[in-house]
């Protein structure tokens, strides 16, 4: 496919409570390094080539960029890179973040933050975006565990101002149940992708029900997770890519998008080239025939 040319706005557009978006994002989470992502010792990206990308992806329409506080590397942070590349912010971004998870300066991990400790890593997001309230904030949690005191923290700092929309990340069917019953939500943010969590089919057909917005991490990197994309590809990806003249990372993104209107993309990359070509997947429509052979393969499992 020609890709040179194609803007986000091809993706379509959702809309997070009242904000309108493009359907392609930009996950701001490879930025900071080169190399596996949220290690203490990682190599830091170039600061230059790092807001080429972010600027070149707002040129192509990109109205979406998910970050947070606790993607950086030695030298650099996803969010002082956004605010250098971005600021003052066009009207129409999006920014959304996340708190829950937290490092220490070493990049060392904490532990998960308290429902008390949660305002400070929502104004460390503030801060270091240079923003006097934050679009979407997800409460990225791990396990199973009741979310609603977490949940309800967050509630209090929407109700401040300080938060404009909320959102949930790495959770269940029951923890979106639990977050609805205290505050809205605008979008659940999951790891899902072609080969990846089958067994999420229902929930990500369910948020569309509700309007919940499903916004899927790794859809490009897969089972390769923080350490990226290995490469290897299954032969159902590769003949789809191959009848389009597309790539095999453009199809995984385009499968997500063709789950429903309400699912989003927020591929990362910190390479001009790759960015286009993601940006572009949002304009590759997939037939019922291709549909069908990426869905077994989905089925079962990368
Ligand atoms: N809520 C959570 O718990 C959570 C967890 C992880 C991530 N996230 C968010 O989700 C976003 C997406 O995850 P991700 O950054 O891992 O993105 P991804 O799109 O799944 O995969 C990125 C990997 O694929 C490569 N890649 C990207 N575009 C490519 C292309 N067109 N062709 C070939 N390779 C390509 C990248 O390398 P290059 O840099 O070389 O392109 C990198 O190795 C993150 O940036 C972050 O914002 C959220």
């Amino acid at each position: 496919m020609t890709s040179q040319t194609i803007g986000a706005a091809a993706s379509g557009t959702w809309e997070l409570g009242d904000l309108r978006i493009n359907r392609i994002g930009f996950g701001a989470m490879r930025l900071p390094q080169t190399g596996e992502a949220l290690v203490a010792d990682a190599v830091p990206r170039d600061r230059e080539q790092a807001i080429g990308v972010l600027r070149r992806a707002v040129e192509l329409g990109v109205n979406h960029i998910d970050t947070a506080a606790f993607y950086f590397s030695p030298l650099r942070s996803a969010n002082e890179l956004i605010n250098r590349a971005l600021a003052p912010y066009p009207d129409d971004l999006v920014i959304t973040t996340k708190v829950g998870p937290g490092r220490a300066p070493s990049g060392r991990w904490l532990p998960h933050a308290t429902p008390e400790q949660l305002r400070g890593q929502v104004e460390e997001n503030l801060r270091q975006l240079g923003r006097d309230h934050l679009d979407v904030v997800n409460l990225r949690i791990v396990g199973t565990d009741s979310i609603a005191e977490r949940f309800g923290a967050l509630a209090g700092l929407r109700d401040a101002g300080l938060i404009r929309h909320l959102g949930i990340s790495n959770v269940t069917p029951e923890h979106l149940a639990e977050a609805r019953a205290i505050a809205p939500v605008v979008c659940v943010q999951n790891q899902y992708g072609i080969g990846v969590r089958p067994d999420h089919d229902e929930f990500v057909r369910a948020c569309g029900e509700l309007g919940v917005a499903y916004v899927p991490f790794y859809a490009i990197a897969g089972t390769g997770r923080q350490a990226g994309a290995s490469g290897a590809e299954s032969d159902e990806v590769l003949a789809v890519a191959r009848a389009h003249g597309a790539s095999a990372a453009q199809v995984r993104l385009a499968w997500t998008l063709h789950r429903g209107p309400h699912v989003l993309a927020i591929p990362g990359t910190g390479s001009p080239d790759h960015l286009v070509a993601n940006v572009a997947a949002g304009a590759l429509r997939l037939s019922e025939e291709e549909l069908a052979s990426l869905d077994s393969f989905h089925r079962r499992g990368a």
